[in-house]
């Protein structure tokens, strides 16, 4: 599986108004590019444009793979107001996207993967019968089975215990190692561990920031982790005090 880069250009504007007045990136192929920004900043917005997803905010601009292929079709995403189907058991949600295709679930791959986020048990439990952090890692399971190259992860550890969400993080970076992959956080110490590359956006553009040169995931305790995570949590607060251009 090859994974391209992703490069995004031009301006978002929302239905109230502009969002991100001129940014061009690229997201670097088969790594992990971390995005930070206020709330309301267009954060989501971009992610859904990435995955050709209906979307409030319009893009004058493009978004390109960089080996020229469609996007869409290698994209898997995890959104930020993911739902699963509440009928439906855990072991169903995680292959549902198998079902939707027509395809046959590979029910033990499911179930491996339920297993790898700590849910083996509750395979047959409904969305009801679990806590939102295990609802949350179902929906991490799911996106893992879809099996692409390219993966949109929008905050999808934000309902974790902190020792859970150390644990899923480390278990993502393993699973998705070599996809391109786009994580929105608001957290820094999330950022500092898993990222190659990592950028704030702000209201004037997508400005890149400087990350240590180890290869990530990055022990939470570790100083250059923590260092990381303080010129980040700087960054951001820099960045919320500037006027837009
Ligand atoms: N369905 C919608 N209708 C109208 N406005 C919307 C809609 N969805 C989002 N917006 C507006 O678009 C802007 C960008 O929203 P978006 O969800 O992309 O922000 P975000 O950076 O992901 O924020 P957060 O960090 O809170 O998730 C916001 O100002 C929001 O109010
Ligand atoms: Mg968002």
């Amino acid at each position: 599986m090859t994974a391209p880069a992703l490069h995004i250009s031009g301006r978002l504007e929302g239905p109230a108004g502009p969002l991100i007045a001129q940014f061009d990136a690229t997201f670097a192929a088969g790594q992990w590019n971390v995005l930070l920004g206020p709330s309301g900043v267009g954060k989501t917005s971009l992610l859904r444009l990435i995955a050709d997803l209906p979307c409030a905010a319009r893009l004058t601009g493009e978004i390109t793979a960089t080996d020229g292929a469609a996007l869409a079709p290698r994209v898997a995403m995890m959104a930020q107001d993911d739902q699963l189907l509440p009928w439906a058991d855990a072991l169903a949600n995680v292959v549902i996207g198998a079902r939707l295709r027509g395809a046959r679930p590979d029910l033990q791959r499911g179930r491996a993967l339920l297993a790898e986020v700590g849910l083996a048990a509750q395979a047959q439990r409904r969305p009801a019968q679990l806590s939102a952090g295990q609802r949350q890692r179902v929906i991490l399971a799911r996106t893992l089975y879809e099996d692409r190259p390219i993966v949109l992860l929008d905050e999808p550890f934000s309902a974790l215990d902190v020792l859970t969400r150390h644990h899923m993080q480390d278990l993502a970076a393993r699973l998705l190692a070599g996809r391109t992959v786009v994580l929105i956080t608001h957290d820094p110490a999330e950022a500092a561990r898993l990222a190659h590359h990592a950028w704030i956006a702000t209201q004037a553009g997508i400005v890149p920031c400087s990350l240590p040169s180890s290869l990530p995931p990055r022990a939470a305790e570790a100083e250059e982790t923590l260092a990381a995570q303080a010129i980040l949590s700087r960054e951001l607060k820099r960045c919320a005090t500037q006027v837009p251009a």
